[in-house]
């Protein structure tokens, strides 16, 4: 479902009904279901800031604090007190959020509602309804200057407020808003700078790049191809997903990361505002154990990165191909099974492959990258494959190319198809290594099978990618989970949400991506791990999934820098004993 630019036409909703003096408390005590908590404050609360200290804080910011307003509030009748309905908007507002870089430079809007409570989707059928906030934050600075950054971190922290930061709101794990909470936008830190000699503390003195925090992927792909030398850099293969923030802190995969490793194997340095309120750089000299845990240790739990500085490498050419197996035929299942025995193939190849399917259309893998191989090394590859595939009489087609660089395989075979906006979707999946595959692919693809074929009405689609990082960069010293070394399949499971669903609805679907879904995955294959920034956020043992030996560690470091927690992301170091109880609030158990 799409969304659309909202203008905000002189909509800015007074929504702050903040008492007229704010009382400093260090917790908001509440008791839900027999347990005792302390909370963030909210507003109603009596230690929500007045309209003055909004003030102030929007005077601190140079007028670039707003109250947030849904974009789809065009289509309802009202938000708060104002009439808002507008066909031709409403329209617009639903056509212009199908497009992935328009949800991007929102100020807010999720690419995937659910997480916003669905109480403001842009939809042709709601005008008899209000629109309301659900779990978007109340207020977003629209940070321009690190001074802007600090201010939202220490206003957050000395009132007690729940805090996001948002850069291209792509999380598909709800990270991106919180009920209630100040939000702090980065999508306008967008320098970029190369340098073909790194000098800074390491090893490195190949070439670098550094970019602020809110820079696509697009714009240094774009960039890095106007270098002379041409270089690249590990990126994803979304456009429009973030370098900075939560890609590269959560690991960061892309097609170049089975020759270079993940995006966080790259890191040389960040800038970043801690939760202190301070601007520090954190680099292998520099707070070097800052500079471990920014490099894959989770999204917005350190701080807020301002910049990063990542290695860049010459560019090279590349094979791809596109294959399609329709599921009009009797050994459908079979061609799954059989590409996914293969998987440990392609990533000892340096491959890296996007795959997905559904039990009634086609089994589509578009495409299959092969950095650095020539066609016939790609052949050698590729043709057992192909050869198993006929002799098992399964039909496909497919489609080869070879591009003299790798910028121009992925402008052919990734730009325009991943530029997708808002979808009502939720995510889990696991990261299966080069070993479960080995020993357990007849389970792995009877699960996906199950999970296909869970009666509950839903399309749901089965996806991921094929890449192990550890085949370029066997050895890092990190926050990104050990397992990342030696992977096959990071695996998806996509399902989709309805628009309309009671609490009760929507508990028993985001149940079954934990229970039924993750746990026939996690029994195919137990020493499985599974992604940060593409998994389940109720994912079971979390700590141990997300991260493996590296939790402690982290869970140190969080310690250590973000004692008070003015940080928060679901299932990231230190959020043990926090929860979102009751109406959204964000809470720690007494
Ligand atoms: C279409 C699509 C394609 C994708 N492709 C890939 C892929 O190829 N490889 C891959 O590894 N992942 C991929 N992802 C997942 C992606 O890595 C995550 O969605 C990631 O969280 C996006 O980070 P963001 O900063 O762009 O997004 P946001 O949603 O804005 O932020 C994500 C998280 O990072 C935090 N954050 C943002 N900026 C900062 C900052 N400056 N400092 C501290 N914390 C910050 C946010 O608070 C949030 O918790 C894809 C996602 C989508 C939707
Ligand atoms: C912040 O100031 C700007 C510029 O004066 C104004 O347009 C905006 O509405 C203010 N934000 C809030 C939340 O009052
Ligand atoms: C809104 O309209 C729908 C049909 O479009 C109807 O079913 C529903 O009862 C209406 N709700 C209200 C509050 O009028
Ligand atoms: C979230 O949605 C549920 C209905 O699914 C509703 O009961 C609840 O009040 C909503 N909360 C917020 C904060 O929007
Ligand atoms: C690409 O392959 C060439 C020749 O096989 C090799 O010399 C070069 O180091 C490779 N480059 C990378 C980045 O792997
Ligand atoms: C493939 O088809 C041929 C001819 O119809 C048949 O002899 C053979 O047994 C089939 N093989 C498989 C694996 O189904
Ligand atoms: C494979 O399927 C995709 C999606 O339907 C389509 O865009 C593509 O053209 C197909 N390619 C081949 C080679 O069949
Ligand atoms: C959850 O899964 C059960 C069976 O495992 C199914 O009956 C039910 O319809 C599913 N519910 C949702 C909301 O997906
Ligand atoms: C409105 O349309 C959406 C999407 O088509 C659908 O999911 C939802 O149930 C509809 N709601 C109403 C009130 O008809």
């Amino acid at each position: 479902m799409e969304f659309s630019i909202l203008l905000l036409l002189g909509l800015l909703a007074s929504c702050a009904h903040g008492s007229s003096s704010d009382r400093q408390d260090d917790y908001r005590p509440l008791t839900f279901k027999g347990q005792r908590y302390s909370c963030k404050c909210y507003n109603g609360d009596r230690c929500w800031p007045s309209k003055k200290s909004w003030d102030a804080l929007n005077k601190t910011v140079n007028g670039n604090l707003q109250a947030v307003v849904p974009r789809g509030n065009v289509c309802y009748e009202k938000f708060g007190t104002q009439s808002t309905y507008n066909a031709d908007q409403c329209t617009k507002a639903t056509e212009d959020l199908t497009v992935g870089v328009k949800v991007v430079t929102d100020p807010i809007a999720p690419f995937w509602p659910f997480y916003s409570n669905n109480t403001c989707d842009p939809l042709p059928n709601v005008s008899n309804k209000t629109c309301t906030l659900g779990y978007l934050p109340e207020y977003v600075i629209l940070a321009k200057t690190v001074a802007h950054i600090q201010a939202g971190v220490k206003f957050s922290a000395k009132k007690n407020l729940r805090l996001v930061i948002r850069n291209t709101g792509h999380d598909f794990m709800s990270r991106s808003t919180g009920f209630g909470a100040l939000a702090i936008n980065t999508h306008d830190f967008d320098s970029i700078s190369f340098t073909t000699k790194y000098k800074g503390p390491g090893a490195w003195r190949g070439g670098a790049v550094t970019m602020g925090a809110g820079v696509m992927i697009k714009d240094v792909y774009n960039q890095a191809y106007a270098q002379t030398p041409k270089v690249v850099v590990v990126g994803g293969e979304c456009p429009t997903v973030g370098m900075a923030g939560g890609y590269i802190q959560g690991g960061g995969h892309g097609p170049l990361s089975g020759i270079h490793g993940l995006a966080a194997d790259n890191a040389l340095e960040f800038q970043v505002v801690t939760a202190e309120g301070n601007h520090v750089t954190a680099n292998a000299k520099k707070n070097p154990d800052l500079f471990w845990a920014l490099a894959g240790g989770g999204p917005a739990t350190f701080g807020v990165v301002t910049r990063v500085t990542m290695k860049t490498h010459s560019e090279i050419p590349s094979v791809g191909m596109i294959l399609n197996i329709t599921s009009q035929q009797t050994n459908y299942w079979k061609g799954i099974s059989i590409f996914n025995s293969m998987t440990p193939n392609f990533v000892d190849a340096g491959m890296y492959v996007w795959y997905a399917f559904t039990a009634t259309g086609q089994f589509n893998i578009q495409p299959f990258v092969a950095p650095n191989l020539s066609r016939a090394q790609f052949d050698a590859v590729i043709n057992p494959f192909l050869n198993a595939l006929r002799s098992n009489n399964i039909t496909f087609t497919h489609d080869i190319q070879e591009h003299a660089t790798f910028y121009t395989l992925y402008q052919a075979m990734f730009a325009k198809a991943n530029d997708r906006g808002m979808s009502q979707t939720l995510m889990g999946g696991r990261l299966f290594t080069r070993d479960d595959i080995k020993t357990s692919n007849d389970a792995i693809v009877s699960a996906f099978k199950a999970i296909l074929e869970n009666p509950d009405g839903g399309r749901k689609v089965i996806g991921g990618h094929v890449v192990n990082p550890g085949h370029g960069v066997p050895n890092v010293n990190n926050g990104v989970s050990p397992l990342w070394r030696n992977v096959a399949s990071h695996n998806l499971v996509i399902v989709p949400a309805p628009f309309e669903n009671t609490w009760e609805g929507r508990k028993e679907l985001e149940g079954n991506v934990t229970n039924v879904y993750g746990k026939l995955l996690r029994d195919a294959a137990p020493k499985s791990g599974s992604y940060v920034n593409e998994g389940d956020v109720n994912e079971v043992d979390w700590q141990h999934a997300f991260w493996g030996s590296n939790y402690p560690r982290l869970l140190r470091i969080k310690e250590k820098w973000d004692p008070k927690r003015v940080f928060y992301a679901r299932s990231t170091p230190g959020t043990e004993g926090w929860a979102e109880i009751n109406d959204g609030r964000l809470c720690r158990k007494r």
